[in-house]
């Protein structure tokens, strides 16, 4: 194989222009060709790209046949994810699948076993994770300074009604907000505290009111450890896309925004750059950049696990899992009560 992975996206939709991007802008990336059955959408972003020579399929089928085409990213709207994703996996290539991974466990199996079968590799694009703020709260909490986590929450709020989809695919009754954005949050918080036992949630909807979906989510998640959590996810909420998490520990509380991230900690020095704060507690500003899209970093990871012949860093069973938790938080918020999760789909 080539050291840079030929690429081919599928579902050249709005979203496709950040794996464009991510692709062209990784080292070991190549972009080979793209897929789309609606011919003007096919073409929407070749100039910014620079695309044109690229070629261009309305049926997928033919960039799957390919062999000059190493591996794929799937970008169509959540609901044909399976179909794609199982087609590409069964033409053995390698596959980069957009969060969330489904909007229903069989979905899920059914591409982590097209996955087993044909041995080639599902990634699963939960992009948070490749925010740099967000790698360095997880590097931070794998290093014990914040002592025993006891609490983390995070959330979520992204005003749909300006990004409906290029079909309305996301007024689905079945893709709710929790899962298709919410999972964002979820992730994260699972990267930090594990897979959660238990979550508890309440819905609303009460701004996107012609939607037959919740717009509104607050979630209570039971982690492992007696770790407690909750998740915020709102669809409808007027303010700009923010994402913030915060992680509570024994020994220091990690607060991360769009804006920074801060660790706050005892005061465990007299050195001036502490003074100004208060008497008790130290405040670290952590220079790592909040970037929510990284698709480089994302496409860069996904063409390394391929070229050295490993699993991803976020493989199926990962995107499973996350997307799992959020179909939890539907089904609570429906019946009122508790869901305990038990992960034998898997
Ligand atoms: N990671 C993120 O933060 C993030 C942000 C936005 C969207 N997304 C995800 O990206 C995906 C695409 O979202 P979008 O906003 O670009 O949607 P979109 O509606 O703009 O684009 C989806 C495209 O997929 C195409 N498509 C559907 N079925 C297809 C098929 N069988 N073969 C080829 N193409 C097909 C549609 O024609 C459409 O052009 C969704 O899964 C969404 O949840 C992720």
């Amino acid at each position: 194989m080539n050291k840079k992975v030929r690429i081919g996206i599928i579902g050249i939709g709005s979203f496709s222009r950040m794996h464009m991007k991510g692709v062209t802008e990784a080292y070991n990336a190549e972009l080979v060709g793209l897929a789309e059955p609606d011919e003007t959408r096919l073409h929407q972003h070749d100039e910014k790209f620079r695309v044109t020579d690229v070629p261009h399929y309305t049926d997928y089928n033919e960039l799957l046949a390919r062999d000059d085409v190493d591996a794929i990213i799937v970008a169509t709207n959540d609901q044909a994810h399976r179909e794609v994703t199982v087609a590409a996996l069964k033409a053995g290539k390698p596959v980069l699948c957009e969060k969330p991974m489904a909007l229903n466990t069989a979905d899920c199996k059914a591409m982590i076993d097209a996955s087993k079968e044909s041995g080639a590799m599902l990634m699963i694009g939960q992009v948070a994770r490749f925010n740099p703020a967000a790698q360095k709260i997880i590097e931070i909490v794998k290093s014990g300074k914040l002592g025993e986590i006891f609490y983390v929450e995070s959330e979520y709020a992204h005003d749909y009604s300006k990004i409906p989809g290029s079909t309305g695919w996301r007024r689905d009754p079945d893709r709710h907000g929790i899962i298709g954005g919410g999972c964002h949050a979820v992730d994260l918080l699972r990267c930090i505290a594990g897979n959660p036992e238990e979550v508890f949630a309440y819905s609303s909807n009460k701004v996107l009111t012609d939607w037959p979906v919740y717009d509104c989510t607050v979630a209570s998640i039971k982690f492992p450890n007696g770790v407690l959590g909750k998740m915020f996810c709102s669809i409808g909420a007027k303010r700009p896309q923010v994402d913030r998490t915060v992680v509570y520990g024994t020994k220091g509380t990690l607060y991360k925004d769009t804006f920074g991230t801060y660790l706050y900690m005892d005061k465990v020095s007299d050195e001036p750059m502490f003074a100004d704060l208060n008497q008790q507690q130290i405040r670290v500003h952590i220079p790592n950049a909040s970037k929510g899209h990284n698709t480089t970093a994302e496409v860069e990871e996904f063409c390394a696990a391929i070229l050295e012949g490993r699993e991803s860093s976020c493989p199926g069973v990962e995107g499973a899992i996350t997307a799992y938790t959020c179909m939890a938080m539907v089904e609570s918020s429906k019946t009122g009560k508790p869901v305990k999760l038990n992960y034998d789909f898997l």
